[in-house]
């Protein structure tokens, strides 16, 4: 097999190549060579999405069976239509990553693949700078930009030779947001940790390995697949989450679970100030039968905390990206919150 992956230096593009070289299956990975590491083992083409003439330079390595993209998360369907087009004639099959923010019911209704879309935003450059509602953590300028991106795939190659993946947040080895890095880091350091919410609140995120082994699946597949990826839900909690954190790092420290309506008045963000904190009641409920009927695996939690611990203390970093500046609540404001409730 020989496969193209978009993307392929960090986190979830990483995970695809070294999944894909296990298999033995022959690898080329593109990207403008600013972030992450190639992976040795697979021929890395530099180029940018945004210039054709990159395009075109990349479609000469070709053919391939399919490509797996998964580098789009910053880029406008117009983007996205320019490479689908250029890369149609070498390329098979199309799985691209997309998210379950193409909903319009993300993150406030439970959600399945017959859940309503975004229709799709199709012309020029959004304002991808416009941060999400600060409160809310709601960005709907997303979801409809990654709704005109799966509009661009499927319409260039056809419904039957793509694959549409719409995972919720991904967590694991390599995460260069800061998301589960900074709660192992906090956990590590101790003392009297604020802890959000209920701990029985659902908690749905999905290992980065079980994205990209699904995604390597869907190259052999037939006809077109809509699958979202996320843990059964129910399955996992935040207490747990948080408990896994504890237990890997070996923390002395204490959790003090704080009601969200004491965090809100505090004017505490919500998904980054304390990272994967959201109280929107859709955010767990994302209905992932579908891939599991089509042999999606998804690891429990507590092993997805355990091995990015492992991976952070072997001095692995996250990739420096200008998101992760967003994440985590100072310890001034964290323990301005303690003491008001302690
Ligand atoms: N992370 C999550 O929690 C999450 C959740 C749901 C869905 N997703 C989706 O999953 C996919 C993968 O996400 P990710 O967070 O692993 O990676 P990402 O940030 O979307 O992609 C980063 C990769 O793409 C390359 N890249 C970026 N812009 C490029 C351009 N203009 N031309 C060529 N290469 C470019 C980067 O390398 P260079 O910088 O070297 O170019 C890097 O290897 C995305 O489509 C995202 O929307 C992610």
């Amino acid at each position: 097999m020989r496969i193209l992956v978009l993307g392929g230096g960090w986190f979830l593009g990483r995970a695809v190549v070294s999944g894909a070289l296990e298999r033995g299956w022959e690898v080329t990975t593109f990207t403008r060579g600013l972030s992450g590491i190639p992976v040795p083992g697979a021929v890395a083409v530099h180029g940018d999405r945004e210039r054709p003439e990159d395009l075109a330079r990349l479609a000469d390595h070709g053919p391939w069976d399919a490509v797996i993209d998964t580098s789009a998360s910053e880029l406008s369907p117009h983007v996205v239509r320019s490479g689908t087009r250029t890369l149609e004639p070498v390329v098979g099959r199309y799985v691209y990553v997309s998210t379950v923010a193409v909903y319009e019911g993300w993150p406030t209704e439970p959600l399945n693949t017959c859940s309503p879309v975004w229709a799709a935003l199709t012309s020029t450059r959004p304002d991808t700078t416009q941060p999400p509602d600060s409160a809310s953590g709601i960005n709907p300028d997303y979801g409809r930009r990654k709704a005109g991106t799966e509009h661009a795939v499927t319409e260039t190659f056809g419904l039957a030779r793509t694959s549409l993946l719409r995972p919720g947040v991904i967590l694991g080895p390599g995460e260069y947001v800061g998301r589960l890095p900074w709660w192992l880091h906090r956990t590590e350091r101790g003392g009297l940790i604020l802890a959000p919410g209920d701990p029985a609140r659902r908690f749905q995120a999905v290992d980065v390995r079980d994205v990209a082994t699904f995604a390597l699946d869907q190259v052999v597949h037939v006809g077109h697949q809509v699958h979202n990826l996320g843990t059964p839900i129910g399955r996992e909690t935040m207490g747990g989450f948080l408990q896994a954190c504890m237990d890997v790092t070996g923390s002395t420290g204490e959790l003090l679970w704080v009601e969200d309506e004491i965090l809100l008045r505090h004017g505490l963000r919500q998904w980054t100030e304390l990272p994967l904190w959201w109280i929107h009641p859709g955010v767990s409920v994302i209905d992932s039968s579908s891939a599991v009927a089509a042999g999606f695996h998804s690891r429990p939690l507590a092993e997805t905390v355990t091995d990015t611990w492992h991976w952070l203390s072997q001095g692995n970093t996250p990739v420096p990206h200008r998101r992760r500046a967003k994440h985590g609540i100072t310890p001034a404001k964290e323990q301005a919150i303690l003491d008001s409730v302690h």
